[in-house]
């Protein structure tokens, strides 16, 4: 497919928003990037473009960019973009042919955002255009989410009926319960009119569903402070909303999916599986560097059974100190350079190591005497127990978190 160089190719793969901005052409690093997604804008387009860019001129001069995902509407408003790009130095166009939907289009286009901070509006005129100063003021007075609320002082809905004012409040209602700490930090968590810093969001896997893409931010990204602006949601004048029954079955899946990230996110801190995976495949490698060693140092150096025993598994050891200082523990031990500190845990590991062993005979002669169990079932049992035993005192001890440097 041939791109135009006034389109941006739509980014593929994960949904995730690099800590730095991927720069293909040659450009300076910009402060601020708008999104709008649109579908079927071909109505409102072209004011959208010329009120937007007039605004960010004045607040911003040259340090924006206004990006319009458009997921191919049948319209043709990404074509109408396009052609506004020549007028509009820092107006880009994505056209997505693969991908649907006013989630990821938000994201591809932060995804291929040059500015620091990231923000979206809609399409169609109906979040009003002033308010983006007040974002951007917020932003830089050092908010790292700045939210349009209908919901705090001046804003508000124009003229919505008492069954969608229901229905937008029976949502928030259900949210609060399901999700509070996510849906309770703001007083209008439906919101698609918001800016938040790249840095807050950056490298967070993102798994949106539907039309709430605030809650993504806020459930996935690292967001410390947040200021509302109010403002009062305009009715549309052209085109239609894309809103339908299914935007409300979908957030409330939406709003599952984040409460059970949160548990298993939880579990997962604690029990750290992950680590505790890594830490037996070391330690079975440990047995392979065992044997061939104890084999080496009896056949070819023809030391004694005693003293071929100790040192192969000294070198098991050191093995499995270093792929667990390496890989297993690796992200902490980042976090303690040096070869002092290394040397430190180097010790403390071999010590636990050791205490591991007698540990070990006093599980296997327990088992067997005590309750007569087989020998070779009770070695197998005791190894699993140690194993545990070692990776927790390790955890706590030897690659001790406290000890980690703040960035
Ligand atoms: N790229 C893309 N793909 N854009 C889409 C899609 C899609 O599938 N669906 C909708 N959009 C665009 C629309 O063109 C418009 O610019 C914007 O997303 C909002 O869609 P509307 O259909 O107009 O939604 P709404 O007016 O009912 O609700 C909006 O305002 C609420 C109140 O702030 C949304 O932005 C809500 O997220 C927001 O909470
Ligand atoms: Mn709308």
């Amino acid at each position: 497919m041939i791109v135009p160089p006034s389109l941006l190719l739509p980014p593929s793969g994960e949904l995730k928003i690099p800590h730095a901005p991927e720069t293909e052409r040659p450009s300076k690093p910009i402060y601020f990037s708008l999104v709008v997604p649109t579908y079927n804008e071909g109505r409102n387009i072209e004011q959208v473009i010329r009120v937007l860019s007039g605004l960010l001129d004045y607040a911003l001069p040259n340090d924006y960019e206004l990006i319009i995902v458009d997921d191919d509407s049948p319209d043709r408003t990404w074509e109408i973009a396009q052609q506004m790009t020549g007028e509009y130095p820092n107006l880009r166009v994505m056209r997505r042919q693969d991908e649907r939907g006013l989630s990821t289009a938000v994201i591809r286009g932060w995804q291929a955002a040059q500015g620091q901070v990231l923000g979206v509006i809609d399409g169609d005129l109906q979040h009003p255009p002033e308010v983006l100063l007040k974002l951007v003021q917020a932003v830089k007075n050092g908010a790292d989410l700045a939210v349009g609320s209908r919901h705090v002082e001046g804003g508000g809905t124009s003229d919505w009926g008492f069954i969608r004012r229901t229905l937008s409040r029976g949502a928030q209602l259900l949210g609060l319960m399901i999700l509070p700490n996510v849906v309770g930090r703001v007083s209008d968590p439906m919101s698609g009119y918001f800016m938040v810093r790249r840095s807050a969001i950056a490298e967070c896997l993102m798994s949106p569903l539907g039309y709430k893409i605030l809650l993504e931010v806020l459930g996935r990204g690292r967001v410390d402070r947040v200021t509302e602006v109010g403002y009062v949601f305009q009715e549309r004048q052209e085109g239609e909303s894309k809103v339908t029954w299914r935007q409300y079955v979908e957030y409330l899946m939406h709003l599952g999916k984040l409460r059970s990230r949160g548990r298993i996110g939880r579990l997962r801190e604690k029990f750290q599986f992950g680590r505790f995976l890594r830490f037996g495949l070391v330690g079975f490698s440990g047995v392979f560097v065992d044997m061939a060693a104890f084999y080496l140092l009896r056949v070819h150096f023809g030391l004694g059974i005693a003293r071929s025993t100790i040192l192969s598994a000294e070198l098991a050891v050191v093995n499995n100190f270093l792929w667990n200082d390496l890989w297993t523990f690796g992200d902490i031990s980042r976090g303690q350079p040096g070869k002092r500190q290394r040397f430190k845990r180097f010790l403390k590991f071999n010590t636990i190591c050791l205490m591991g062993i007698i540990l070990q005979a006093l599980i296997v002669s327990l088992v067997h005497d005590v309750f007569g169990i087989n020998e070779f079932i009770a070695k197998p049992i005791a190894i699993v127990l140690v194993t545990f035993w070692n990776f927790w005192i390790n955890l706590k001890l030897s690659w001790r978190v406290t000890d980690v440097r703040r960035k």
